[in-house]
């Protein structure tokens, strides 16, 4: 547990970078520190590591003031990773990796030992191991960072935007492989970011920082969507925060339509006559695999014995998965959908039924009020 308490940090020019911050960051989950720039997440977070000294208040970890350790084995003890990752360009990813275990005394056999192992972990091929960081993509880099932080398996880990410089793309896979390893690791992750989407998907809390060093608000991802405590988080984590804490809530609570599902081989007449006034059949293999949607006008023009999979289907768009998406997913399908209408399905693909927009529109209400 690391505890901040009434941690200020004042520079002598008179600027006050972090005022009186009060939080305690839980062992073994993810806390994220979000806020404008300049607003002191980076400064609240040194002060964890002891490369900022506060001027007033103390950060505690686990009870004790890390005033009273010794900086360079402080440091050692806690891994850190910076935008841009901060690699060493001379040295190899290996390392690179292994610098820690090496600053320790490990030998050089164990520490790249270790350093394999880290790559593996991390997700990047052995064949880099001796390659220098500017032969690496900005990804890659980004988990060279990680895997080095990780190296002397510290319990806590500082990321101060490890990912704020690689593509939207990349971003979300480096996000993906953090949560990944977090499930394994339980590290004590404090992690700073200006991403506001960034930071619900990847913290157990989260810290909004507003200017002046202030905490504004210290919330769960979905409490601080549902209940933003001002008009400044409020336009911090945006108008579209609606939406986003539909993430929260999952699909599977949502009753989905399976009259409108036909196979194949259905006769468009037979089709329309069990449709009830509905415009849109999701047309089916006999698997349950999706192929698309006939209108209900289209049913109607053609003969009443054409087959549903031989007429030209509107596309099904993309599908959500009922078991373990999240009503974001269910609704963006049902969006993006040429009928408005979403198809869910199981783990294996196989439709289980459609849901409108309108139906999750009242079921949205329902859930989330
Ligand atoms: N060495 C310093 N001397 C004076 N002021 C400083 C110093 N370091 C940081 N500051 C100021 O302290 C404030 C907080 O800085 P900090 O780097 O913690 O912000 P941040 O929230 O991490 O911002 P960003 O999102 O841009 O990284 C800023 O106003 C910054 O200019
Ligand atoms: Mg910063």
């Amino acid at each position: 547990m690391i505890t901040f308490e009434g941690a200020a940090k004042l520079y002598p020019d008179g600027t006050v970078a972090v005022d009186a911050l009060d939080l305690t960051v839980e062992t073994g989950q993810t806390t994220v520190f979000v806020g404008p720039s300049g607003s002191g997440k980076t400064t609240s977070l040194r002060m964890i590591n002891r490369m900022v000294e506060p001027t007033g208040g103390a950060v505690l970890i686990d009870g004790q003031d890390v005033r009273l350790r010794d900086p360079a084995a402080l440091r050692r003890s806690i891994g850190y990773v910076i935008q841009q990752a901060g690699l060493f360009p001379h040295r190899t990813v290996r390392d690179n990796i292994a610098t820690v275990p090496l600053l320790l005394g490990w030998g050089r056999a164990r520490a790249r030992a270790r350093a394999a192992e880290l790559m593996e972990l991390v997700g990047l091929e052995p064949s880099q191991a001796r390659r220098y960081p500017h032969q690496l993509s900005g990804g890659q880099q980004q988990r060279v960072g990680v895997a080095r932080a990780l190296a002397a398996d510290p319990p806590i880990l500082l990321m101060d935007e490890p990912f704020s410089a690689v593509d939207p793309v990349v971003r979300a896979s480096l996000q993906d492989e953090l949560l990944r390893l977090q499930e394994e690791l339980h590290k004590t992750v404090v992690f700073v970011t200006h991403d506001i989407d960034e930071a619900v998907r990847l913290g157990d809390r989260i810290a909004v920082f507003r200017p002046g060093g202030r905490l504004a608000q210290y919330d769960s991802p979905e409490r601080l969507l549902a209940a933003p405590r001002d008009a400044f988080v409020e336009s911090f984590v945006g108008y579209d925060r609606g939406v986003r804490r539909l993430s929260f809530f999952p699909a599977r609570e949502l009753s989905l339509r399976e009259d409108v599902v036909f196979g194949d081989d259905t006769a468009a007449g037979a089709a329309a006559a069990s449709m009830r006034g509905e415009p849109w059949a999701l047309v089916v293999t006999g698997d349950h695999v999706p192929l698309g949607w006939a209108g209900a006008g289209q049913l109607a023009r053609v003969p009443a014995d054409t087959a549903l999979g031989s007429l030209d289907l509107a596309p099904y768009g993309h599908t959500f998965a009922v078991d373990t998406d999240s009503l974001r997913a269910a609704l963006d399908a049902a969006v993006l959908s040429p009928a408005g209408r979403a198809v869910g399905v199981d783990a294996a693909g196989r439709v289980v039924g459609v849901v409108s927009q309108e139906d999750l529109g009242t079921a949205l209400w329902s859930v989330t009020e």
